[in-house]
């Protein structure tokens, strides 16, 4: 039987604004998402048994059965198999994770069309991150992760993503926000140019990273350690930071200055996906 591959690009939160809650403890979200080059990657080879082999810098920790949600994605579909991935991206990290393979595991299996054929109640129940992971390509996100719209087109950004090695529970750093109700995203569109749009991302906010910060001081050292940048922030509930920089080579100068100076970190100049460029939504 034919191996397919599959691509589970990080999933990058530019901003995150915390806009309420849910009768059922579940924060309603405000994001603008995109996704880097740097990912976890996927094969799938049919077989009767469902077997999970995870190999990679980040393997340590993932679970190898019922408990990760690439699991559930494949069980979801109907399809059993050996899974192997190569996990290369922190997890537990602000990157999307489970959900992110998970997702990439349904592209590959149902193709471009994953989220029309899987249905959106059976992804957000996979994941709150899985609807947004099916087609990586800048969405705003609201809700808890249901509703998803296209923006307009978002430059391609050079960026470094640095986490610090500390991994923060998202739950934990939900708990320890103090303002549970902040507005959301004004006019999150129309942007013409990078200019414009950093300006418009410098306005907005990541109401995750205070508390974030405050449970977890060392984000703070990663987010000053990207003070050169043009816009230095958390993404997701942390721990790892994004910087934007103008050029790839100043990216990539910048990642090896921080990996030098932290070599317990895990550095890298990643660049992001533009609107349009769905160059891995089928992948
Ligand atoms: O989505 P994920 O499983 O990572 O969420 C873990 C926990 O984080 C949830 O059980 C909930 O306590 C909290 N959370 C939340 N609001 C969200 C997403 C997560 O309160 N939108």
């Amino acid at each position: 039987m034919m191996a397919v591959e599959a691509f589970a690009p990080a999933k990058i939160n530019l901003t995150l604004h915390v806009t309420g809650r849910r009768p059922d403890g579940y924060h309603l979200l405000d994001s603008l998402v995109v996704f880097g080059d740097v990912g976890d990657r996927l094969r799938l080879t049919p077989e009767p048994e469902m077997v999970l082999d995870v190999t990679g810098p980040f393997a340590a920790g993932v679970p190898v059965d019922r408990r990760n949600l690439i699991w559930h994605a494949a069980e979801a579909v109907g399809w059993t198999g050996r899974i192997e991935l190569e996990k290369r991206l922190p997890h537990g990290a602000g990157l999307g994770g489970g959900s992110a393979d998970a997702a990439a595991v349904l592209r590959s299996l149902c193709g471009a069309d994953a989220a029309k054929v899987i249905g959106l109640d059976t992804a957000l129940a996979l994941g709150a991150d899985v609807p947004v992971c099916l087609t990586p390509i800048p969405q705003r996100m609201q809700g808890i992760g249901e509703r998803l719209r296209l923006v307009s087109p978002v430059p391609v950004l050079n960026l470094v993503l640095v986490n610090p090695g500390v991994q923060v529970a998202t739950p934990e750093v939900f708990r320890a926000l103090a303002q549970r109700e902040n507005p959301e995203m004004p006019h999150c569109d129309g942007w013409t140019c990078e200019a414009q749009f950093i300006n418009w991302l410098t306005r907005q906010r990541n109401d995750l990273e205070q508390p974030a910060c405050d449970l977890a001081p060392a984000i703070r050292v990663a987010l000053d350690a990207l003070s050169g940048s043009l816009l230095a922030r958390m993404s997701g509930s942390g721990a790892t930071c994004f910087g934007i920089y103008e050029t790839p080579a100043q990216a990539h100068e910048t990642a090896s200055e921080i990996a030098a100076r932290h070599p317990d970190w895990w550095v890298v100049h990643t660049q992001t996906e533009g609107a349009g460029q769905a160059r891995r939504a089928t992948t």
